[in-house]
């Protein structure tokens, strides 16, 4: 299917129906991922960008069933770890369509990443650092290398996701040039790339085309003094609309701004959108399980919790709810939705005007598909959600509920391993 669909899926598109019928069969909290709607958010990227190799960050979504579905669209992959390589592989990404950006990367990472590349040498491998260059010639390597490069350029929903201009990442952009012509003596270089950072908006995009331009003069540069690269890439944050009456970003201009900044470049244009492929293919379904008149406002308390969906704690993200249960005929009211996590920042939202909810509702979080399940964890002891992704009309188990049995897994009372330290 090519149909490239609506710019931006709102969370009242969806089927409040079947959702209910989800939370019902698989209990909640539940993510739900339309297969559908991720391969129509491939369609629009690879129609927008023809020419360009396309990596979907794994980082937003690393799901096998997800990643299946952007391996048949012909999408490549970006992954930030050693076990997002493990999860490329499994989902039969070959080698070739699998670039490695290391993040200061533990010894164990590249262990591991050396071992994938001895069995197929077409892996990419992106370096921010000259000392995991070192790290990797330590190891073997001579392999396909591109170079992270800090473009002193960043954008962003939140000042956490801003990237280009963060010392963390990346080479500073002066020091590249020099260090291209040393590595293509050593490595098939085969590439430069810059991420500016995560949810760049229509407003954002004077950032990323300044940062497209560097890159395009960098890739000039290198080109005289160092030879031909294979690609040029720009990073991805392409944002989505999290707001009903937020613009959604055509994908289009981005396309057009992108290819214009670049200018004449003999390699190929490169993008690795995370966001943008899974975020509206996803919700989070979780039920009401408690309603109290506080002082200033209604809590609503429901079963999933910033260990469920990180991104309102972590960042003050907005996500579209809705109850789901309630009919069309409710009166809304201003509410408090809160998690059962014993934290003051377990809140998804405050003063949010939604259907008046009763005990055992089940309450829809929208546009939840991107650093949503990814960034769940075990705090206060609490499981991870299931997943279950739909497709053709059938809807079924993607991430099975984690059980409270398997958060002891790890624990150890024999001497099994010990040392004495006096
Ligand atoms: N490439 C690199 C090198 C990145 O670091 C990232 C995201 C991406 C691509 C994909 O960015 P996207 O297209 O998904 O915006 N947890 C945050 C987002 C952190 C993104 C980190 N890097 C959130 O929930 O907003």
């Amino acid at each position: 299917n090519t149909d490239s669909g609506a710019p931006i899926r709102r969370l009242a598109a969806w089927d409040t129906d079947s959702l209910c019928n989800l939370a019902a069969e698989f209990e909640t909290p539940l993510y739900v991922i339309d297969a559908q709607r991720v391969r129509e958010n491939c369609a629009r990227l690879l129609d927008a960008f023809p020419a360009a190799t396309i990596r979907y960050a794994i980082k937003a979504h690393s799901g096998q069933a997800v990643l299946k579905v952007i391996r048949d669209a012909g999408i490549d992959v970006e992954c930030a770890s050693a076990g997002e390589v493990k999860a490329a592989l499994a989902a039969g990404f070959n080698g070739n369509r699998i670039q490695y950006t290391a993040v200061n990367p533990p010894a164990r990472d590249l262990d591991a990443i050396i071992n994938w590349w001895q069995e197929n040498k077409q892996l990419t491998i992106t370096v921010g650092a000259a000392d995991t260059v070192e790290r990797l010639q330590e190891r073997g390597f001579d392999g396909r290398l591109c170079i992270r490069v800090n473009p002193n350029v960043g954008a962003g929903h939140h000042e956490k996701v801003t990237t280009g201009a963060n010392a963390k990442f990346g080479i500073p952009y002066e020091r590249v040039s020099e260090l291209a012509t040393q590595w293509a003596t050593e490595f098939d270089l085969v590439g430069i790339h810059a991420h500016a950072g995560s949810g760049i908006s229509g407003e954002d995009l004077s950032s990323h085309e300044e940062l497209v331009r560097r890159m395009g003069t960098l890739a000039r540069t290198i080109t005289e003094c160092a030879g031909s690269l294979e690609f040029v890439d720009v990073g991805g944050g392409f944002g989505v609309p999290y707001r009903a009456n937020d613009p959604p970003l055509d994908i289009h201009t981005v396309a057009e701004r992108t290819r214009d900044a670049l200018g004449t470049v003999d390699a190929t244009l490169a993008i690795e959108p995370g966001r943008y492929v899974v975020a509206d293919a996803g919700v989070l379904l979780t039920r009401v399980n408690t309603i109290k008149s506080a002082r200033e406002t209604t809590v609503v308390g429901v079963d999933a919790g910033m260990t469920t969906l990180l991104r309102p704690a972590m960042y003050d993200a907005y996500h579209e709810i809705e109850n789901i249960s309630a009919s069309p005929t409710t009166d809304s009211m201003p509410v408090t939705i809160a998690g059962p996590i014993c934290e003051s920042s377990d809140i998804f939202a405050e003063g949010r005007s939604i259907s008046a909810p009763t005990r055992g509702d089940i309450i829809a979080i929208g546009t939840a598909g991107a650093y949503g399940y990814e960034m769940a964890s075990t705090y206060n002891a609490r499981p991870r959600p299931a997943e279950v992704i739909y497709d053709d009309n059938t809807a079924k188990v993607a991430r099975r509920r984690e059980t409270r049995d398997e958060l002891d897994v790890l624990e150890t009372s024999s001497d099994e391993h010990s040392v004495s330290l006096s």
